[in-house]
């Protein structure tokens, strides 16, 4: 693969992401895509990376004619939104907002925390991300309430926010963003597009947005559409850990994946904070990697 100019820079701090596989994921993508689906956004990693791979590498390995990106949480496809058409705003926001954050941490988050819950203002959805504990978005089952504590980290700094969205504006301008269910993004693909999933679901997420209600047979169902319909897939997937020992990986339906890899994630971010205290040694997670071709 030809060497990108700039690493691309994280835009939203959240738990799960792919961004340290999202180059070897990448790598497994066809030469060319017609139109790039990614129906579990999230922040954004993987078409981060692809998006910015064709905008600064002069031979790019692989591209897209068009982007569609989409989630089904709708603050955070805000977010995308104001980054691809409106950096002034979402950047002054942040700055207005978090230059004196650190003079009182507790105080400011809980404040942003309290205006999130009340108004949902995406532009206070972006600030959270960059401030609760650790990335992890979680909403309270009986009323949506966005309630993960304060992260005890320094949020980066107003210019540094400016820089990356500014990167990012750059690499989104030809992906369309929607706020919709997997179903309906995925049922639009078709001969010569590319759907990548990176659905809520391993036996370690139930924490996540969206991965209570989530039923890995009902992914599988429109994966075989979209390959009836000559798209391909790749779908990641949690694989084995301790040291391999033990496959937590789910079993699809025979002959629906043609091939699969094993891209190695060190040690889950998500098993780390569920076992303060314990010892990790011999814990290893890798993210499977299926393909329909
Ligand atoms: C594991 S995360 C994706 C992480 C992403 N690859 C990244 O690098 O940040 C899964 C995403 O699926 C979204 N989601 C959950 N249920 C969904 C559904 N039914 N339809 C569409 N998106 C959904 C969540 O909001 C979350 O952003």
């Amino acid at each position: 693969m030809s060497s990108i100019a700039t690493k691309l820079p994280q835009l939203l701090k959240w738990i799960g992401n792919k961004q340290r596989f999202a180059q070897e994921i990448v790598e497994y993508m066809p030469e060319k895509i017609d139109t790039y689906f990614e129906p579990f956004l999230g922040s954004g990693a993987v078409l981060g990376e692809l998006s910015n791979i064709k905008f600064n590498t002069l031979t790019p390995s692989t591209t897209y004619n068009q982007a569609i990106a989409s989630d089904a949480l709708n603050e955070l496809i805000q977010i995308f939104e104001f980054v691809k058409k409106d950096l002034d705003t979402i950047t002054d926001y942040y700055d207005r907002h978090i230059t004196n954050y650190n003079d009182d941490k507790a105080n400011s988050y809980l404040e942003i925390r309290e205006r999130f819950n009340t108004t949902r203002n995406p532009l206070d959805f972006l600030l959270l991300t960059r401030t609760c504990y650790s990335g992890i978005i979680r909403f309270r089952k009986s009323d949506g309430y966005m309630s993960t504590p304060v992260g005890p980290h320094k949020p980066i700094s107003p210019e540094e926010f400016r820089n990356r969205a500014l990167y990012w504006h750059q690499i989104l301008q030809d992906t369309i963003f929607l706020n919709t269910d997997y179903k309906q993004a995925m049922r639009m693909a078709g001969e010569g597009d590319l759907v990548y999933c990176d659905p809520p679901y391993t036996h370690s997420q139930t924490i996540i947005y969206g991965a209570q209600g989530f039923k890995i047979e009902e992914l599988f169902k429109e994966i075989e559409e979209c390959k009836k319909r000559g798209a391909k897939v790749m779908l990641s997937i949690n694989g084995k850990r301790k040291s391999g020992k033990e496959d937590i990986g789910v079993i699809p339906p025979e002959g629906l994946f043609e091939r699969e890899a094993l891209v190695n994630c060190g040690i889950s971010m998500i098993n780390r904070l569920q076992r303060v205290g314990k010892t990790m040694d011999e814990e290893e997670v890798y993210d499977k990697l299926l393909l329909t071709w």
